[in-house]
C-alpha cells in the first residue's frame, strides 16, 4: 500500500521519530505534521489536547494516510484513548518507557522527564500503577522550557545546560540508575544530557520499541508498501520555519494550513 504514514507533534520533537522510522523502513512514503502553531502542547488543557490531537489526525487522513503516529507523549497520553474511538485508521503512539525501566532498575529509583501534562495523565498514572512494585521509587521532573529552547533551534545552550543541571541534580541524588526521557523533543539534547549523567546512569526512550511495533501491524494489517518507487518523506509545519538543526536532506519541507 504506497499511501503514507502520517506522523504528528507539537513540533520538531517527532523528528526524532521519523529519523529512525525512515531506516526501519526504507520503502515507506512519510507525512510528518509539526504543529508548531501551537507548541508547546505540555501545558494546555487535556480538552485542548485532545481537539489539536484530532486536527492532525484529520489532516493526516485528508493527506490519504494509512496509519497515525502519534510521536508526542502529551498528546498520546492525553488523547489516544479518544482518538482511537473516533479515527478510522490505525493509531500508534508513544509513552514514556515505565515498563522496560522497572524491570531495568537495580537501585529501585527512575527518573522522569517529561511535561506536565504527561506527568499528570491520567495514562501515565495507570501505567505506573498497574506496573509498579511497592519498593521501586520514581523521580518525576516536569522539563519546564526545554521544549522553546529545542524548537529555537538550541541557540541559547548555555541557558540549556543550567536548566538541564537544575532538573537532574535532584533525581541524581537519589540514586536514580535510570532516566526515562518522556518527551521526544528530548532526544534532540540526548548528548547534552548524557554529559551531565554520571556514567552509571542509562538513558531509556521509546524509540525502538514503537518502531517495532509501527513494522509488525504494517505487517500484520498487510499494509506494507512493496512499490519500489521512489518513496518521499514531506514535513509540514503550520507555524514559524522549523529549525534546520534537526532536519535531514532526505525532507521536503513546506508551510501547510491545518
Ligand atoms: N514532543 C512532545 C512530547 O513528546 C512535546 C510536548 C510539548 O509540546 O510540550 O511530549
Amino acid at each position: 500500500m504506497q499511501s503514507p504514514i502520517g506522523i504528528f507533534d507539537s513540533g520538531i520533537g517527532g523528528i526524532s521519530i521519523l529519523e529512525k522510522l525512515k531506516q526501519v523502513l526504507p520503502n515507506e512514503n512519510f507525512i510528518y505534521l509539526a504543529d508548531n502553531l501551537n507548541c508547546p502542547y505540555g501545558r494546555k488543557s487535556k480538552k485542548e489536547i485532545l481537539s489539536l490531537s484530532n486536527k492532525n489526525c484529520e489532516k493526516l487522513i485528508e493527506l490519504n494516510c494509512k496509519i497515525i503516529i502519534i510521536a508526542c507523549n502529551t498528546s498520546t497520553t492525553n488523547s489516544i484513548q479518544k482518538l482511537r474511538e473516533i479515527i478510522s485508521i490505525p493509531i500508534i503512539g508513544i509513552e514514556p518507557g515505565l515498563k522496560p525501566a522497572i524491570h531495568f532498575t537495580k537501585t529501585k529509583n527512575i527518573g522522569v522527564l517529561a511535561t506536565e501534562k504527561t506527568l499528570g495523565s491520567k495514562l501515565f498514572f495507570e501505567t505506573l500503577h498497574k506496573n509498579k512494585i511497592d519498593d521501586i521509587h520514581i523521580h518525576e521532573q516536569i522539563g519546564y522550557e526545554l521544549v522553546n529552547i529545542i524548537e529555537e533551534g538550541l541557540h541559547s545552550k548555555k541557558n540549556l545546560n543550567k536548566l538541564l543541571r537544575s532538573y537532574l541534580t535532584p533525581m541524581i541524588s537519589k540514586n536514580i540508575d535510570c532516566l526515562l526521557l518522556g518527551c521526544t523533543h528530548y532526544n534532540h539534547i540526548r548528548d547534552i544530557i548524557e554529559e551531565i549523567l554520571p556514567e552509571n546512569i542509562t538513558i531509556v526512550d521509546t524509540i525502538d520499541p514503537v518502531n517495532k511495533h509501527v513494522l509488525n501491524k504494517l505487517k500484520s494489517d498487510n499494509i506494507l508498501n512493496k512499490s519500489k518507487n521512489k518513496r518521499f518523506i514531506k514535513v509540514f509545519y503550520n507555524g514559524k520555519k522549523l529549525s534546520n538543526n534537526f532536519l535531514d536532506q532526505e525532507y521536503d519541507l513546506n508551510y501547510l494550513e491545518f
